[in-house]
């Protein structure tokens, strides 16, 4: 069993795109130096849509271009299609992450198109990235139920996982939207991905509305995937997905993998300043137990 795993911080991107409070680009720019700043080296920070549809995501091009590029960090940014490209490119990104659906009826209300057309738009997108030497993540939403159609079976999501994987997506990640997965079901999904793409290639993003984050993370680890997703102070939702509350919180990802021995580099403390300080601008407190549980102000 390899020790390291990986966090993902997707905060600035999922964390914020359904609150109801916008940050400008300065608050957006600060989160993500006090996110680096307290040990994480991949931030989502925008993404690259229409700000019609996700207004808390309008300027992610200049909350991108605001970034330091310096080689230790990544600021990947989510990019539907082409225009979404051309936009990610001017504003300096290396990183980006496509995002398709094991439902279909998700796909349409989040993306406007059925499966099979998202991954005609990916695969171009795919290929323009990588010969700018942009290294891509594919997401699959819904892999442990759909909030328009309920269950969804583990072979669909093994299907576009396959699919983002052969058009050349370096890094799969397995998006539970609506936190409806259990640690039984989610291993299921897992199983049947595991036989199309390899689980060193798997993430974890699994939202925690129900509770079950933690328990669906430590199960993947068992199933030998070494990389989740994760949102400071449990922020996170989908607008395209009734119910979807936050992902699982970044301090307790890290919290429970110190427990068990993996290096994170992370610094707990100043995690959870953070969780608070966010928090406090969103007009709340964290939703984690272990930020209530470290208070500090
Ligand atoms: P569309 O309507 O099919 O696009 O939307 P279109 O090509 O017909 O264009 C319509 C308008 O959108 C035009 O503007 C375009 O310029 C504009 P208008 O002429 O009306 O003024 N447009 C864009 N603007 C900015 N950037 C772009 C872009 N493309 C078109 N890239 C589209 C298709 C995908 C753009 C739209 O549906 C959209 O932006 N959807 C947002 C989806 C989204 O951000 N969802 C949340 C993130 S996914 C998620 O949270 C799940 C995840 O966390 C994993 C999990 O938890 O499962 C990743
Ligand atoms: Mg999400």
């Amino acid at each position: 069993m390899s020790d390291l795993v990986r966090i993902v911080e997707v905060g600035p991107r999922d964390g914020l795109q359904n609150e109801a409070r916008r940050l400008s680009v300065e608050q957006r720019v600060d989160l993500i130096g006090r996110l680096a700043a307290a040990g994480l080296s991949e931030i989502e920070a925008g993404a690259m849509v229409s700000p019609k549809r996700v207004p808390q995501m309008a300027e992610s091009d200049a909350v991108l271009a605001r970034l330091a590029h310096d080689g230790r960090h990544r600021y990947p940014v989510l990019v539907p299609n082409l225009q979404g490209l051309d936009t990610a490119l001017a504003a300096g990104a290396r990183d980006i992450a496509v995002f398709g659906a094991a439902s279909e009826t998700f796909s349409q209300r989040n993306i406007q198109c059925s499966i099979a057309e998202s991954l005609r738009h990916f695969e171009a997108v795919v290929e323009q990235a990588r010969a700018h030497g942009i290294r891509v993540r594919g997401y699959v939403s819904c892999v442990a139920g759909c909030p328009y159609e309920g269950a969804i079976a583990p072979g669909k999501v093994a299907d576009v996982a396959h699919a983002l994987y052969l058009m050349g997506c370096e890094e799969i990640s397995l998006g539970d939207t609506i936190g409806v997965g259990t640690p039984g079901s989610i291993l299921a999904m897992l199983d049947a991905v595991d036989r199309r793409v390899p689980m060193r290639l798997v993430a974890g993003h699994y939202h925690d509305t129900r509770g079950m984050a933690l328990a669906n993370i430590y199960a993947s680890l068992e199933a030998g995937v070494r990389c989740f997703d994760a949102s400071i102070g449990g922020l996170g939702g989908c607008p395209y997905a009734d119910g979807a509350s936050g992902n699982v919180a970044t301090e307790e990802v890290a919290y429970l993998l110190a427990g068990l021995g993996y290096q994170t580099g992370i610094d707990l403390e100043a995690l959870a300043r953070t969780a608070w300080w966010i928090s406090g601008l969103l007009g709340g407190e964290p939703r984690s137990k272990l930020a209530l549980a470290m208070k500090k102000h």
